[in-house]
């Protein structure tokens, strides 16, 4: 490269650093990253729901990949599920579903139909357990006498 040519890149690589802000990277990263949903819970929620629905379907029909690819989506949602409220008991049942459909995604894997069904009968407690507890009708019966 002639002497020139590199100065003058040089310079371009030193305006580009200096105009990027320096957080960029991190500001991205933690609009992105886990537990920092973008989409409103009531969404999240009626993906909850379609995910669990044709997890359930695909064991009930044996079909395993599908299966797979069910709990796996399951499992993210629920993971992108914890950043909806700082309440720990909300984040643990949260966690847990995550969890299990993760297991789940592993028992579809190897074709185990019997426990991917048991782990969805826990991952079910799971979501009336955190309804029980978070659900906003259940909040208004709660708070009755307010
Ligand atoms: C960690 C807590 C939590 C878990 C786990 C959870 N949900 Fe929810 N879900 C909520 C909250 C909170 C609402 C109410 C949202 C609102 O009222 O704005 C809700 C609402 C819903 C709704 C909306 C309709 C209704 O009846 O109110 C559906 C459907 C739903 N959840 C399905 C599921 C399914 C299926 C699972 C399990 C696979 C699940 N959820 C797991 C917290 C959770």
């Amino acid at each position: 490269m002639r002497p020139f040519a590199a100065l003058v890149l040089a310079g371009l690589v030193m305006v580009i650093i200096s105009v990027v802000p320096r957080d960029a990277t991190a500001s991205a990263a933690g609009l992105l990253g886990p537990g920092q949903p973008v989409a409103p819970e009531e969404m999240l929620m009626l993906w909850h729901d379609r995910a669990y629905g044709q997890l359930k379907l695909a064991i009930l029909k044996k079909k395993a990949q599908r299966g797979v690819e069910q709990a796996w989506l399951l499992a993210e949602l629920a993971n992108a599920n914890q950043g909806h409220n700082n309440d720990p008991r909300y984040k643990a049942f949260a966690a847990s579903l995550s969890k299990l459909a993760a297991d789940a995604a592993g028992a579809l894997q190897d074709e185990k139909f019997d426990p991917a069904k048991d782990l969805l009968r826990q991952m079910d407690q799971q979501c009336t357990a955190c309804h029980d507890q978070f659900r906003n009708d259940d909040d208004a019966k709660t708070q009755q006498g307010d």
